[in-house]
């Protein structure tokens, strides 16, 4: 008898309540009439090895891995992706037939992907980027930014030092700029990017003038409660090309799907607004 248990996926964290994962993957296994499920997981750190060990036994095809587990999802993986090992961190992991896990981290993929969708005429080579951080999410930014070709990376951060060691990671192309004189490096930018949790609702605003920004730049802000930050606001108000960050979101889900239910997924409005209204 073959067995015909429904594909299993889902995503970890600790807290996990906050996710969107299991709406975004709920509408594509609905879109694509998968019978699967995709299930949110609270796991506590201690917990991380023997909690993924045990997914793996009940059959799991593989999770998400959000905070606070991104490097012990790294360290768990028999194989990782290229960009995992580089951004140091893995949001994706796979449980092989033959009992290994894959780790990859699709952020800088979903934030690339964002960028060409909603700002299509955007081209990584055409100036040097300004990003805007040094969490984890900026290690993923900067490091799609830089495979994506950008000539020069300038990258400002309220603690000096994470800047300094990204850039120490990263290379020469990245330049540290000293937070208290970040709007100055706007000037000459083609992309700017904002990594940090500022604008975020309960947190303060961004501010950064961009006057000095070229006309043609663009601007993504990669926090998406609320979708209108105050910092894309500004930037709108200068007339800047725009990108607000809900679609890194939905594409760094792509991978992940596609591997472990079957169809390359879509990422189109009828999604944005499934999550939007969740
Ligand atoms: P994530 O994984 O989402 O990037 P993180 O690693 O905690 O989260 O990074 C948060 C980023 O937001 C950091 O760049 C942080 O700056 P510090 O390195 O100085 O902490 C930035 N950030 C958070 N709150 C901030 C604030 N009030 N002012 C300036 N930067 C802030």
């Amino acid at each position: 008898m073959t067995d015909t248990a429904p594909p299993l996926a889902g995503v970890i964290g600790f807290p996990i309540g906050h996710s969107r994962s299991p709406v975004l993957h709920g509408y594509w296994l609905k879109r694509y009439e998968i019978g699967g499920f995709y299930v949110p997981i609270s796991l506590a750190p201690a917990d991380f090895t023997d909690g993924i060990r045990g997914l793996q036994k009940l059959g799991f095809k593989g999770v998400n891995v959000t905070i606070p587990h991104k490097v012990s999802a790294l360290n768990i993986a028999d194989t990782v992706s290229d960009r995992a090992a580089l951004i140091g961190a893995v949001n994706t992991l796979t449980f092989r037939a033959d009992g290994t896990i894959h780790g990859d981290n699709t952020d800088g993929y979903g934030f690339i992907e964002n960028m060409r969708q909603y700002a299509p005429d955007w081209n990584a080579g055409s100036g040097p980027a300004l990003v805007i951080g040094a969490g984890g999410a900026a290690r993923a930014v900067v490091s799609a930014l830089l495979n994506a070709g950008v000539p020069e990376l300038r990258l400002t951060n309220r603690t000096r030092q994470r800047a300094d060691l990204l850039a120490e990671h990263f290379g020469a192309r990245v330049q540290v700029v000293d937070w208290n004189r970040a709007s100055d490096a706007v000037d000459g930018v083609m992309t700017i990017v904002n990594t940090t949790s500022l604008g975020m609702e309960g947190q303060p605003e961004l501010h950064m003038n961009l006057d000095a920004a070229p006309g043609d730049a663009t601007v993504c802000d990669i926090v998406y409660t609320p979708l209108h930050t105050p910092f894309l606001a500004m930037a709108q108000e200068r007339g800047l090309c725009c990108v607000d960050g809900l679609g890194m979101l939905l594409h760094q889900g792509v991978p992940g799907f596609e591997t472990w239910f079957g169809p390359r997924p879509e990422v189109d409005d009828g999604l944005r607004q499934a999550v939007l209204s969740a």
